[in-house]
């Protein structure tokens, strides 16, 4: 509970690299999450070279952050394997959440950019996936350089539509 609460989106990096392992780890992590049918459906595309995290930053209002990210993960729905579209892009979305929870575990820090999708065609093509691949969400990782506090919630109270 208390990796759950104190996660925040961590969007300033240190130049330090992220270790392949750990990033693999981070990955495996996001594939212990639940799908509908257990049909995995995500796919990834870990992106570490400099010239290709500059192309991809120019596809979204928040490519500095992918610019100074040393490591991006780029997450993928791979259609061939879907079986219902919100159930699978649910799926996702768990499978993100955990990755987002391991980065916290290990001491670094990640972002899930959506923001990128209204040039997902773009990104596809840049990094080169197969045509049932669709972008998802990029999740930038890193060493933190910014520290964060509490993050903000609605109140509990106004979000439990009824007590029955
Ligand atoms: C679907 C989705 C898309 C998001 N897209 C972006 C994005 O494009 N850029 C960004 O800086 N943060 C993005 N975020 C992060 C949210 O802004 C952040 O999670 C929210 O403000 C709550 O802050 P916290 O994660 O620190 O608790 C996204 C989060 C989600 C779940």
């Amino acid at each position: 509970m208390e990796g759950i609460r104190s996660r925040r989106s961590i969007r300033q990096f240190k130049p330090d690299d992220v270790d392949d392992r750990i990033i693999k780890q981070i990955i495996e992590m996001g594939t212990w999450a639940p799908s509908g049918l257990n049909n995995q459906p995500w796919r990834f595309v870990i992106v570490r070279d400099e010239d290709l995290r500059k192309e991809i930053a120019q596809q979204t209002r928040y490519g500095h952050i992918i610019r100074n990210a040393p490591v991006c993960i780029a997450v993928f729905l791979d259609n061939a394997a879907s079986y219902d579209r919100v159930k699978d892009i649910q799926a996702i979305g768990a499978c993100i959440q955990n990755m987002l929870l391991a980065i916290h575990h290990l001491g670094l820090g990640g972002v899930w950019l959506g923001e990128i999708l209204r040039n997902r065609d773009k990104v596809e093509k840049t990094l080169q996936v197969p045509e049932d691949c669709e972008l998802m969400a990029v999740v930038a990782i890193g060493h933190p350089a910014e520290a964060k506090g509490e993050g903000t919630r609605k109140p509990i109270d106004e979000v439990i539509l009824h007590r029955k």
